[in-house]
């Protein structure tokens, strides 16, 4: 069973559409996040069952679902902040291995930009301070070099006259557009986000998901888990719906969103939905 599985994956890839096509057509390179039969457990609790998960270069991939359904789980996977019980993870290409010595590790994992609830900002940095840490730790890049850059990502995320404030000064949503470029700043090949807005006052929510939005158009890729309905809508290439610790389904938002085939779909949009203004 398992060595057809690799069979199928090595002689095919999926579409968005979730058609097979050969995957001789296919650049391996744009294959920037893949996981196979991902599980993890916590203790006896089994929070991810079996995830094949692929992430395109440019794709923006919203990934919804109730919580405790494993959505954040995943991502600390991905990012290797979570060790996988079992399955494979593939960053670019490279495996990703949490047995790696971290100085293994460290490479594959800075290819990720991770956006957090909290913004997990240090607090005894200034912005700039804070965008410059890990270009120049994990990067090796000048001083100046790395001021360049994050001086380009704050205006690219509307706040150059924050240079050096510290985070304690800060309105929610302007901490979370500096950990947006803080996350850019590494030049990372996808960028995930766990509900980046979630911890926000509503007025502030906007503000994020704008420079979000940007980002998408500009052709970034994104796996975004989200509660905001309309963004994962009108901006992602694809949803996934996910539910006690599976991929219960997927594909073109507005196909999940008028259309949801499964039952388990149906009942969460319907909740969600019906809260929306
Ligand atoms: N560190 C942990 N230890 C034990 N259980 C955990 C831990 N982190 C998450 N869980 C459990 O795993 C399940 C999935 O959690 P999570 O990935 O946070 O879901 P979501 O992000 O979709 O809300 C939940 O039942 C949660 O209680
Ligand atoms: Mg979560």
């Amino acid at each position: 069973m398992d060595s057809q599985q690799f069979k199928m994956n090595d002689a095919f890839t999926t579409t968005n559409s979730g058609n097979l096509i050969p995957a001789t057509n296919v650049v391996e390179d744009e294959i920037i996040i893949r996981t196979v039969k991902l599980n993890k457990y916590f203790g006896d609790k089994h929070v991810l069952k079996d995830i094949d998960f692929e992430v395109r270069k440019r794709e923006v991939v919203a990934v919804i679902g109730p919580s405790g359904s494993g959505k954040s789980t995943l991502i600390r996977c991905l990012n290797a902040l979570e060790k996988a019980t079992s399955g494979e993870i593939y960053i670019h290409g490279e495996r990703l291995n949490s047995s790696l010595s971290v100085k293994r590790l460290s490479p594959i994992r800075s290819e990720l930009g991770m956006v957090f609830q909290n913004f997990n900002l240090f607090p005894h940095m200034t912005v700039i301070e804070n965008i410059i840490e890990a270009p120049r730790l994990v990067r090796k890049m000048s001083k100046d070099q790395a001021i360049a850059l994050g001086e380009k990502l704050l205006v690219k995320v509307g706040l150059s006259d924050k240079r050096d404030a510290y985070p304690n000064r800060l309105s929610g949503g302007q901490k979370q557009r500096v950990a947006i470029a803080r996350a850019l700043a590494m030049q990372p090949r996808a960028l995930l986000f766990d509900e980046p807005t979630s911890a926000l006052d509503p007025e502030l929510v906007g503000e994020v998901l704008k420079v979000m939005k940007d980002l998408a158009y500009e052709g970034s890729t994104m796996v975004v888990v989200t509660h905001e309905m309309q963004f994962a809508r009108d901006v992602s290439d694809r949803v996934v719906f996910m539910s006690d610790g599976s991929f219960i389904e997927q594909g073109d938002p507005e196909e999940i969103f008028k259309n949801p085939k499964e039952k388990r779909t149906q009942l969460f949009l319907e909740r969600v939905l019906s809260v929306l203004p």
